[in-house]
């Protein structure tokens, strides 16, 4: 049995189906009833209904299971106090190992959320687990948030430099990765950083999401505190919209850019490209054209 904590969000989802696919046993740690529920379909055995900051709820998680793929909620400002929960659960359970979901350049402590994940891993090197940890960059699926107004609008709306380039990854691979580490032996100790092939600017995403909607979008930079104010209205707390200013900023003065041999060498085949990624989401969204 292999326990998923944060488990309903979309990297829970893609894992669970890439373990699924490889007919493993899955627990999964969720929120909710309905997200427990949502799980099931995709083939989840078990699943414990909790909150992830309680040390309680990751001991009942963890026990008895082989393996902990630990994914933490999204710019959580607990991150690094979840991930000592876990870390103590599945010490005290025994874990036979524990796969931590990190980010692409932890090291950088300007990025408030990404220096949490840095110190989670700090912890990882000295609790006698069997650790394997992985460090996707941005998903080409964050772009799904956008998608129905950008091919709407014409628009796609950034607040950092249209030419700001960052290595993007898509989900499933980072997915196929996870299971592969997951279920054959030989990653135990291993750090490896998971980039796709593009390294994209805004410009770089417009230009192909035009090729392929057939029609001229642009990108439109909006100024950081008007991407402040619609993110407060949206509900994200102090934490959030501090630690995502920082990294708006970081992203515009530097980048970041990560290399896709090791995502190659694990997949033991080419990473699926944004433009593969573009026709099979434009495919899927007939309604939105
Ligand atoms: N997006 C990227 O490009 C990217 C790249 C690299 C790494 N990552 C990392 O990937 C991780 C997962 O991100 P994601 O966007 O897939 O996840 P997410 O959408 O934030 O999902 C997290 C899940 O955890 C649940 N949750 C929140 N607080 C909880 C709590 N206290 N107890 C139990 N469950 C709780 C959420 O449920 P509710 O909806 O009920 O709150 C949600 O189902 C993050 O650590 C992120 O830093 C993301």
């Amino acid at each position: 049995m292999i326990l998923i904590t944060g488990a309903a969000g979309k990297t829970g989802q893609a894992i669970a189906r890439a373990l699924c696919k490889r007919k493993q046993f899955i627990r999964v740690l969720v929120h909710n009833d309905k997200q427990a529920q949502m799980m099931r379909g995709l083939g989840v055995q078990e699943s414990i209904v909790g909150d992830m900051r309680s040390q309680e709820t990751m001991n009942q998680a963890a026990r008895g299971v082989r393996a902990i793929y630990h994914i933490c909620p999204n710019v959580s400002p607990d991150e690094l106090s979840i991930g000592q929960a876990a870390i103590r659960a599945a010490q005290s359970a025994g874990v036979g190992h524990f796969v931590y979901h990190s980010v692409l350049h932890p090291q950088v402590e300007a990025m408030p959320h990404h220096w949490q994940k840095m110190r989670v891993e700090e912890q990882l090197f000295t609790s006698g687990l069997a650790t394997t940890i992985l460090q996707p960059g941005p998903y080409m699926q964050n772009l799904l948030a956008y998608w129905h107004d950008m091919v709407t609008t014409a628009k796609y709306a950034v607040p950092y430099a249209a030419d700001t380039r960052l290595s993007h990854v898509h989900l499933d691979d980072v997915a196929d990765v996870a299971a592969t580490v997951l279920t054959e032996p030989g990653h135990q100790g291993a750090i490896y950083e998971l980039c796709g092939t593009d390294i994209l600017s805004p410009h770089d995403i417009v230009e192909t999401v035009s090729r392929y909607v057939g029609r001229r979008l642009r990108v439109e930079v909006i100024p950081i505190d008007q991407w402040e104010a619609s993110a407060r209205k949206r509900g994200l707390g102090v934490y959030q919209v501090q630690a995502l200013r920082q990294m708006f900023g970081y992203y515009e003065r530097y980048g970041l850019i990560g290399n896709a041999r090791v995502l190659q060498a694990l997949l033991q085949r080419a990473p699926t490209t944004f433009a593969q990624f573009v026709q099979r989401t434009y495919a899927a969204n007939p309604a939105v054209r």
